[in-house]
């Protein structure tokens, strides 16, 4: 009984105080909010949201803009004040990105005069009150809008201009030119248009936030992978040159230059060992002060091994290139990495044929005096540490080849 009057005084107490807050009995919130209800009622007389206030009696046989002092077109624009790369899908030529962005257009319909409202210059309400363009993207492969239609605001000034902030997420079509892979720059566009208003009825403009046109921005605007590089926008007018269906496309251009770490330490650095050594291995040679018939056993043996090593190499590389193609589109150009591959691969190849020419050459000289035996041995181990100095040299040609690309890109 008593914890429940200590319960009923406590609500009381809290509901008295949140009325006795001299906030929500201050003069002036009372008098806005009765100045705001008489605003609405009388803005929203008569105004219907499901129709656009867009001129549309312009001559569209003159160019835009012939009457200078008759009505403007429509004005319709896109601010970008954030933006995330989400993913890049190389094979599929896919790039997601989120995006925040506000818009702001204007309706001649919700205008008024302050001084009789004592002074209320913005009204913010439900989107659904006013008319609103429904921003189209253009090109784009998959868009969501992460806002709950019920939840959308905008806000109205006093001359008309109203504002409104878009969160969305699109998969953005977008040609990658993997030729310099990995250390590929991509550049993206994301367009959005007002498709069903012609062109002469409607103006698009669009802008970045000056605060993110900054390279320490642009850091964190990225992934692990890809990086922003530079961020750009502009109007681009879609024409197929008959003047039908003319269409303006606000463009953000975004540039992203990938991390070729990963791709320097899984498939780099290994192939460049691996194929190190791997010359070395082929290569190898036992001592000849053994007697014959161990000798052409181990010389038997070592070609194997040497053969083994050679193969063991080509079905490493081979790997390689197959989680490279992984990542890269099936164009027709051959990314730069693929070419180092195929260069260490080659390199393999001519040592293996190297060595394999060398076993036939040993056979068909294995039947002659000690004499030249000895010196064809001495020849042999020349030849091949020629091959492998020769060899390693291209290896770490190649090695280094690419070391350049990525310093100098
Ligand atoms: C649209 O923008 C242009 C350029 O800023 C301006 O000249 C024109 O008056 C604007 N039109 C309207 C209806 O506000
Ligand atoms: C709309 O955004 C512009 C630019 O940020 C700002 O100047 C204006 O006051 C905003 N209007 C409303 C009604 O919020
Ligand atoms: C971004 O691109 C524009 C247009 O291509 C260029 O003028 C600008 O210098 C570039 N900015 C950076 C930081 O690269």
């Amino acid at each position: 009984m008593i914890h429940k009057i200590i319960l009923f005084c406590c609500l009381n107490l809290n509901v008295f105080s949140f009325y006795e807050n001299d906030f929500y009995y201050a003069p002036a919130v009372n008098q806005f909010l009765k100045n705001q209800k008489k605003l609405v009622n009388d803005l929203f007389d008569g105004y219907d949201a499901t129709i656009a206030p867009i001129y549309s009696q312009f001559d569209l046989s003159k160019p835009v803009d012939y009457d200078l002092m008759g009505p403007k077109r429509f004005n319709y624009s896109i601010f970008l004040y954030f933006l995330k790369i989400v993913e890049v899908i190389e094979p599929e030529e896919k790039v997601s990105v989120i995006l925040e962005i506000a818009e702001t257009w204007y309706d001649a319909r919700l205008t008024w005069d302050p001084t009789l409202y004592n002074d209320i210059r913005i009204l913010y309400v439900r989107q659904e009150r006013v008319w609103s363009p429904t921003i189209s993207s253009f090109k784009i492969n998959d868009m969501t809008d992460f806002r709950d239609q019920d939840f959308r605001m905008v806000g109205v000034d006093y001359r008309g201009h109203i504002n409104s902030t878009v969160s969305l997420k699109m998969s953005l079509n977008c040609p990658l030119d993997v030729t310099k892979f990995p250390f590929d720059t991509q550049t993206c566009v994301i367009q959005f248009s007002l498709p069903l208003f012609a062109f002469k009825f409607t103006q698009l403009f669009n802008q970045i936030y000056h605060g993110i046109l900054d390279k320490t921005v642009w850091k964190e605007m990225g992934n692990s992978e890809w990086e922003l590089v530079n961020l750009t926008n502009r109007i681009d007018i879609l024409s197929y040159g008959d003047g039908f269906g003319d269409f303006q496309l606000a463009t953000f251009e975004i540039k992203i230059r990938r991390n070729p770490m990963y791709y320097l330490y899984m498939i780099v650095l290994p192939s460049f060992i691996i194929n190190t050594l791997s010359i070395i291995g082929v290569f190898m040679r036992k001592s000849d002060r053994m007697s014959k018939v161990v000798y052409y056993l181990i010389n038997y043996f070592t070609l194997l091994f040497q053969l083994n090593v050679g193969l063991t190499n080509i079905m490493t590389m081979t790997f390689i290139l197959g989680v490279m193609a992984d990542k890269i589109p099936k164009t027709g150009s051959i990314p730069l990495l693929g070419i180092h591959i195929v260069v260490n691969l080659f390199i393999t190849v001519v040592a293996i044929g190297i060595i394999v020419l060398i076993g036939k050459f040993k056979k068909s000289v294995s039947k002659k005096s000690v004499m030249s035996q000895k010196m064809e041995r001495t020849l042999e181990d020349w030849i091949d540490i020629i091959c492998m100095v020769v060899l390693e040299a291209a290896i770490f040609a190649n090695f280094f080849v690419i070391i350049g690309f990525w310093i100098w890109s």
